[in-house]
């Protein structure tokens, strides 16, 4: 228990040691000054024809977020889950780098997948929290989230440290890095600690804890982070929960939207919300209630029975802050609900087999 300081859960603490976690990430790596990146373990890696990320659970998540930084400064990047990456059916050659997103470095799905990658002589780079970990030793580069040691099953403060290392392995291969976007990570962790000091996630949980199923939905850089929703409100509360990117919601998940569903919807600056909009109304229509994860989205609010505040920030950093409201929801449920929280039941912080 001292190793909680002071809190019920790791989990709680690792939610708050986001900001110092993003600091440690950041450190020596963003110039401010001259508004770039740099990152030294990546000197040496070309910028790549294309790029095949592969990874399981939150850091398949991390991934998906990842395509997405790529592909806006003109690098074709794709997603593999690692458990379905197959070198012999989708071959790769010698001009794609193939990351390996792993917090503990000790996944059997990526690890099967990175020596596979290798063995068709791609370059391959892990992008890990544990230094000197099998995926760090297998890969031929490796980049350190450097978030601390993580004791919660559940992944928070590694996720964040992905997604930043992400922004800037996406910014240092393209030499994209963007004085506004260097700005706006100065300011993330600030940017977060306001979240944590003043969430009204605890007062949604008491509200809908006992809901059939929760929702989550989001476009862009917001759709894998509905997702990663969902795979924590499932993970710690054993509810039911689902995340969609919102455009899907019509394509079927609509049909299990009642009035005991809360829909979580993420708009954030630049996720188009119109469309967004669009399918809250859709939800609302059938009784469910929403919950707006929004930076001030006024006609999102206007749809919205509760509102959890998101911070202005760059269009690409905003569902990073959005993330860790959702962290809080699915903690405060999970704790309203009397859970295992550090430890849920069938899960393993680390898989090792396949
Ligand atoms: C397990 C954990 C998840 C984690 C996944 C991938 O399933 O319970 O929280 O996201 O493994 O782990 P990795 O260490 O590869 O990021």
């Amino acid at each position: 228990d001292a190793g909680k300081s002071g809190y019920d859960h790791y989990m709680l603490k690792e939610i708050h040691e986001q900001p110092t976690a993003i600091r440690q990430c950041l450190s020596e790596r963003v110039t401010e000054l001259e508004g770039c990146i740099d990152v030294d373990s990546l000197a040496s890696v070309s910028v790549p024809d294309r790029v095949q990320f592969v990874a399981c659970g939150t850091s398949y998540h991390a991934a998906l977020y990842g395509t997405r930084l790529l592909r806006e400064r003109g690098v074709p990047a794709t997603a593999f889950l690692a458990s379905e990456y197959d070198v012999d059916a989708v071959p790769i050659g010698d001009d794609a780098l193939v990351v390996g997103v792993t917090q503990s470095g000790e996944t059997a799905d990526t690890m099967g997948a990175l020596r596979g990658a290798n063995r068709v002589g791609a370059t391959t780079l892990a992008v890990t929290n544990v230094v000197g970990s099998s995926a760090a030793r297998e890969c031929d580069h490796a980049m350190y989230v450097r978030a601390g040691p993580e004791i919660g099953v559940a992944a928070t403060k590694t996720f964040v440290s992905q997604q930043i290392a992400l922004v800037m392995l996406a910014s240092e291969l393209t030499g994209e890095y963007g004085d506004e976007l260097v700005a706006a990570l100065r300011d993330l962790p600030g940017k977060i600690q306001s979240v944590l000091d003043a969430s009204a996630a605890r007062g949604i949980a008491t509200e809908y804890r006992d809901s059939d199923a929760f929702f989550f939905i989001g476009r862009g850089y917001n759709a894998p982070v509905a997702l990663e929703g969902a795979l924590k409100m499932k993970e710690i509360t054993y509810r039911h929960a689902e995340g969609f990117a919102a455009g899907e919601l019509k394509h079927g998940p609509l049909a299990l939207v009642t009035d005991r569903t809360p829909v979580f919807a993420l708009v954030t600056g630049g996720s188009n919300p119109t469309k967004t909009i669009g399918n809250v109304k859709e939800v609302e229509t059938r009784g469910a209630p929403v919950v707006a994860v929004t930076d001030g989205c006024a006609d999102v609010e206007r749809h919205a029975d509760f509102v959890l505040e998101v911070p202005e920030s760059h269009p690409a950093l905003a569902p990073v802050i959005a993330n860790v409201q959702l962290q809080l929801v699915s903690y405060w449920v999970a704790n309203q609900l009397g859970r295992s929280i550090d430890k849920p039941r069938n899960l393993a912080k680390s898989v090792t087999v396949e």
